[in-house]
């Protein structure tokens, strides 16, 4: 299986140089605009809300009240926040643009639109005593992010809005990170109507994409090389992406799509719901950071096959958790009601490892399997058809809540 994917990815990097060769595309106009500017490009208004942590974690969320010249009245609205995956920030539920992304639509239909950023991500990089510079402000998985980050922005915008409930939509490590809320904090189930868990990542043993594969045994080997190099975050958005993003992808030049379909090959992707001109896009903010812990703890799980909590090794285990092996999460304590979407081309969540989740989670009130048979991790974002296979259904299970 994961040498099919390696020819179809070699012929797609084949097929993108030979059309970048013949055609000169032009660089859409928010390439380069982070979240904000992307939206205010569009005239929808924006508010930035920093919230800080129990733990000194100052997150930066961004705030779409409503849409220009529809249902301009901010009060008594229902509330939805979103939250993005691993690596990625806020400007997932952006890139596309109106018609498209889910911030969008949702301002459309007359939500009060909060989208999230995790600890470390672009808009999170701060802390009240902390350095991103430094290891200290790097020590945390997406456990903390679930345990930590979730409830702090859902008690800032339910005191903000004056909502008792709320609306959530995640993706891939939203999804992550919100299950391992319900579990261990078991009180926020009751303060959402319902959560929309797109590509919903808590088993994957069974994942697909090769990179990850590849890696996930060695990840806990290459921890004391990254501590050497004093490395503890992974996919900054540097300089060096932006210049590897506008050295390739500008204006003409050939290798544009092969060079971005590099992205890729982490989540997989459906040529035909691929938007290619909007690549350069997509990465003008992406990478948006993430710590080392996340990865290794995704690793840990894909090993394992465990969803649980993150191993540090038996003796640390043992004074941390009081056991020799890391407690695991209880997905039935999830009661929060569950709209599931998931596919069957998603190079992460594999359709065996998506039904184990959904089996035990507490209470799930949709099932989805996207119909269309190519529709990939990412194309829950990005899909050209994400409209018609996926955010239809979701506005009409909202509906009901
Ligand atoms: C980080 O937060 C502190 C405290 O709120 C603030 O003074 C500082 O300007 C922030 N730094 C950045 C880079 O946002
Ligand atoms: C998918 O999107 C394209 C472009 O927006 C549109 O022409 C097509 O009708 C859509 N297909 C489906 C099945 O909705």
């Amino acid at each position: 299986m994961a040498s099919t994917s390696w020819i179809v990815f070699g012929l797609i990097c084949l097929q993108g140089t030979l059309g970048g060769l013949t055609r000169s595309s032009r660089l859409h106009p928010d390439w380069g605009l982070n979240v904000v500017e992307m939206l205010e490009r569009q005239g929808y208004p924006v508010e930035v809300h920093h919230v800080t942590t129990p733990d000194g974690y100052i997150l930066g969320m961004q705030r779409v009240p409503y849409s220009p010249g529809i249902n301009e009245d901010v009060q008594n609205k229902p509330v939805v926040l979103l939250m993005h995956g691993l690596g990625s920030s806020a400007a997932d539920f952006v890139n596309m643009g109106p018609g498209r992304s889910l911030t969008y639509h949702l301002a459309e239909r007359g939500y009060d639109v909060w989208l999230g950023n995790a600890r470390g991500t672009t808009w999170s990089r701060n802390h009240t005593t902390l350095d991103p510079e430094l290891q200290d402000f790097w020590l945390f998985s997406w456990n903390e992010i679930g345990t930590i980050d979730l409830p702090a922005m859902i008690d800032y915008i339910t005191e903000t809005t004056q909502q008792e409930k709320i609306f959530y939509i995640g993706h891939s490590q939203g999804t992550t990170s919100f299950f391992v809320m319900g579990a261990e904090k078991p009180e926020y189930n009751d303060k959402i109507r319902l959560m929309a868990a797109l590509a919903p990542a808590a088993y994957i043993p069974n994942l697909l994409s090769p990179l990850y594969r590849i890696l996930s045994p060695y990840w806990e080997d290459l921890l004391p090389y990254f501590d050497e190099y004093s490395i503890w975050e992974l996919g900054p958005h540097s300089s060096l992406i932006d210049t590897i993003g506008k050295t390739f992808c500008d204006e003409g030049i050939p290798y544009q799509e092969i060079c971005s379909n590099l992205m890729f090959i982490f989540t997989g992707f459906s040529y035909d719901q691929m938007d290619a001109n909007m690549i350069p896009v997509m990465m003008s903010n992406a990478p948006a950071g993430a710590s080392i812990r996340q990865y290794v703890h995704y690793a840990q799980s894909i090993k394992e096959g465990f969803f649980r909590k993150y191993d540090f090794g038996m003796v640390q285990n043992l004074n941390i958790y009081g056991q020799a092996t890391p407690p695991d999460y209880d997905l039935g304590k999830v009661s929060a009601p569950v709209a599931f979407f998931y596919s069957a081309n998603d190079w992460l969540v594999h359709l065996t490892d998506a039904a184990r989740t959904k089996s035990e989670l507490g209470n799930v009130v949709l099932d989805h399997l996207v119909e269309h048979k190519t529709f990939s991790h990412i194309d829950f974002l990005f899909g050209k058809n994400a409209t018609e296979y996926v955010y239809n259904y979701l506005f009409d299970v909202f509906e009901q809540y």
